[in-house]
């Protein structure tokens, strides 16, 4: 259960390998996380993370095989989850890939893997993981949305509608789940300094991980519904909304 701050005590994380995950990993043991299941393709990768989190005070972190694009397997996830944490308290969904949007447009299957990773594939585990919670009565769902899917540009729009897919499902669940003990909170960052941007240009108010995972930890001692990070983002976009189609087109990638 989570404590009298709002802070969970057991979390599963859906892409255990993310930079923007393990920051906020870090931060949820600092406060009084000490159960973890860490989901992702490789389970090699997912050792040194497991260290990392045991060596700051979790008492048990497990690894599970995952990937986000095969459904059928989500359902059994959320159940041994379940039979290794006991309660979850926190499920946070953050496998994503960027993709490549210049030779992504143009090729059929490869958007479909991009769409498929960042929508299809999480809309299906947080069905899977908002089943099990709702029977428990209560945990959060944290999905890593993006501005990118605030208002979808031409320069990312593989990415980007894939994200406005998924924060719209999101923003729906969370609306499906009320009065049932269960929640749902969406993350919206900026441009964040990870693996995934890893060689890009930086955007506009670009951030951390770790400035991340403290806009997150802030907002869940808040039960906020939806975390901007930066913050600032939120007011960014509600004017870039306005802003001239044939102008918008033309914004960089
Ligand atoms: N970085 C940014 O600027 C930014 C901005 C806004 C939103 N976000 C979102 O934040 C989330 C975390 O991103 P990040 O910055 O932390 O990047 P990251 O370090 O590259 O993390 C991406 C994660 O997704 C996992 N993943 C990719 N494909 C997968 C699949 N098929 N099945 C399971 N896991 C898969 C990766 O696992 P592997 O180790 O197996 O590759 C990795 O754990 C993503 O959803 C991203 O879209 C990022």
């Amino acid at each position: 259960m989570n404590d009298a701050m709002g802070m969970p005590q057991s979390a599963v994380v859906l892409g255990g390998t993310s930079d923007i995950g393990r920051a906020i990993l870090r931060s949820l043991v600092a406060r009084r996380l000490r159960r973890i299941v860490l989901a992702g393709r490789d389970p090699e990768a997912l050792i040194p993370v497991a260290d990392e989190l045991r060596a700051l005070g979790a008492d048990q972190v497990d690894t599970a095989v995952f990937d986000v694009t095969d459904v059928a397997g989500h359902q059994e996830l959320a159940g041994k989850a379940a039979a290794q944490l006991g309660q979850v308290d926190l499920v946070l969904v953050t496998a994503g890939v960027l993709g490549d949007q210049i030779s992504d447009e143009v090729d059929p299957e490869a958007t479909a893997r991009v769409l498929t990773t960042n929508f299809t594939g999480p809309a299906s585990a947080l069905v899977a993981f908002s089943d099990l919670l709702r029977r428990q009565g209560h945990g959060r769902l944290l999905v890593l949305s993006s501005v990118a899917g605030v208002r979808v540009r031409r320069a990312n729009f593989v990415y980007g509608s894939a994200k406005a897919g998924l924060d719209g499902f999101a923003q729906g669940l969370a609306d499906a789940l009320v009065g049932s003990g269960a929640s749902l909170t969406i993350v919206r960052p900026g441009w964040v300094a990870s693996r995934m941007t890893e060689g890009l240009r930086p955007g506009p108010m670009a951030t951390t991980p770790d400035a991340v995972a403290a806009d997150v930890v802030a907002g869940l001692g808040k039960g906020a519904s939806v975390v901007w990070s930066p913050a600032p983002l939120r007011l960014v976009f509600a004017g870039l909304r306005l802003l001239p189609q044939a102008l918008w087109r033309r914004l960089p990638g």
